[in-house]
């Protein structure tokens, strides 16, 4: 006599796949012996003790709400109203969320880029960051980025520490780093780092974890953070999945990247002067590294649309991560079988057929220029105007091509004639924007 009111399946609605009823029957509350993921006693708290020794941390929490209420909890528990963080111009939307949700201000980094492509931040920048905003708390840093480039988070870490603060990182995308010596290591030394398991493991979108390091970050206001961005009604079944692939990483993680990396490799060389690629040695010599299992082909570079691009290879049975005017993004997981190589590879080649005129560009996100502070202008009473109309006024919303989920225009930005331009050939290119409403409007700041 409990809830979830399906009552272990017998009021599943009945046209839903029988597989449903059964699912329904993992899919339970917090029964005797069930144990609570906010206040673990039982079986939780040894499935994250196992999870914490398997990827090399101190503390591990589930998250049930994906890595962005991880990260939205690293925020809230380091910072407070007015505190600033440095926070690379690549963040996902849920570290403004976070930063908003604790009245945190941002300090922006740069981004370095190779030929307008996004690679991540470097040692340098995150040393001038510190320079030009002393006493900022924390840095976050997004790494691996979407696209697989890894910062040197381990110098990073020294100039974090040499600055007395907190490095917390949104390892979102590197889950599955430290499962092979193909890929790059794992940002151990961060304070904090959160990992979308459902991304790159096998889990239930959308299963996460949070890793805890070292002393400096007061667990018991983690935890209170961790309780006020998830729901009180955790799903057993996405738990069930995180301690089913925290148990596949430890007794076969190995075996299973090396063999995916291997995939990779051998992708990689059949696609050699079929399409350029971002390829780690270019990647390392700009100071950063690469994970060989994202695969960004620079259609743009042999003058083919990415969107072009992506249709075509969907049309030859292969669905991508993303693709944009100049890019197309596939990842190779663990899902991923040998068998699966040739089609993968003919898909691509066919990209070789196509009339590559000149290069394809896309404008350079536009510098941001913030004029409200994220709280003022989140909480700033605001209207619909058309993006014409919108340009010099501030922006009270998040623009966000999704994926990847960086806002190309943060609330409390002016709205630049560039941003404008940048948006409108967006929404020309076929780019899903989140933020504009149904007619394609702006909210700006009255
Ligand atoms: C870099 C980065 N961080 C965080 C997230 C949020 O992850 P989740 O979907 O698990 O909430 C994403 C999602 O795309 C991401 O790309």
């Amino acid at each position: 006599m409990h809830v979830p009111g399906h009552g272990g399946g017998g009021g599943i609605p009945s046209h839903l796949p029988l597989l449903f009823k059964e699912l329904a029957k993992y899919d339970l509350t917090e029964l005797a012996g069930l144990d609570d993921l906010h206040n673990p006693s039982g079986v939780i708290r040894d499935a994250q003790e196992l999870a914490a020794a398997a990827f090399a941390a101190e503390e591990s929490y589930f998250l049930v709400n994906g890595a962005s209420s991880g990260v939205m909890a690293m925020l809230l528990a380091v910072c407070g109203p007015g505190d600033k963080v440095l926070v690379p111009r690549n963040a996902h939307s849920s570290v403004y969320h976070g930063l908003i949700f604790s009245g945190a201000e941002p300090w922006y980094l740069p981004v370095a880029e190779d030929g307008g492509f996004p690679l991540n931040v470097t040692v340098d920048a995150v040393s001038e960051g510190f320079r030009c905003c002393p006493g900022a708390k924390a840095l976050i840093v997004t790494s691996p980025s979407y696209y697989g480039v890894c910062a040197d988070i381990k110098e990073i870490e020294k100039v974090v520490r040499r600055n007395n603060a907190i490095l917390l990182l949104d390892e979102a995308h590197g889950a599955h780093f430290g499962f092979s010596d193909k890929l790059p290591p794992a940002g151990l030394s961060a304070d904090l780092r959160v990992q979308s398991w459902h991304k790159t493991l096998g889990a239930l979108t959308p299963g996460a974890v949070l890793h805890r390091q070292g002393g400096q970050i007061d667990s018991f206001r983690l935890r209170a953070a961790l309780r006020s961005v998830q729901t009180s009604s955790p799903s057993y079944p996405l738990l069930l999945s995180l301690d089913a692939a925290r148990k596949q990483m430890a007794l076969q993680g190995r075996e299973l990247w090396d063999s995916v990396c291997c995939m990779a490799e051998t992708l990689r060389d059949s696609l050699k002067g079929v399409i350029p690629l971002l390829e780690r040695e270019a990647v390392r010599d700009k100071g950063f590294d690469l994970d060989i299992t994202r695969l960004t082909l620079l259609t743009g570079t042999a003058g083919i649309n990415g969107i072009t691009a992506s249709g075509l290879i969907r049309e030859a049975g292969v669905d991508t991560e993303l693709a944009y005017v100049d890019h197309v993004l596939a990842i190779l997981g663990m899902g991923f079988s040998a068998l699966e190589l040739e089609k993968v590879t003919s898909a691509f080649k066919q990209l070789k057929g196509l009339d590559g005129g000149e290069a394809v560009v896309f404008p350079a996100v536009p510098a941001a220029e913030p004029v409200l502070s994220l709280r003022q202008a989140w909480f700033s009473p605001s209207r619909n105007v058309s993006l014409r109309d919108a340009v010099g006024e501030v922006s009270a919303t998040f623009v966000v091509p999704y994926p990847p989920g960086i806002p190309v225009l943060a609330v409390g930005e002016r709205v630049s004639e560039k941003a404008a331009d940048y948006l409108e050939a967006a929404v020309t290119g076929g780019i899903e924007l989140r933020g504009l409403d149904s007619y394609g409007r702006l909210r700006i700041c009255i």
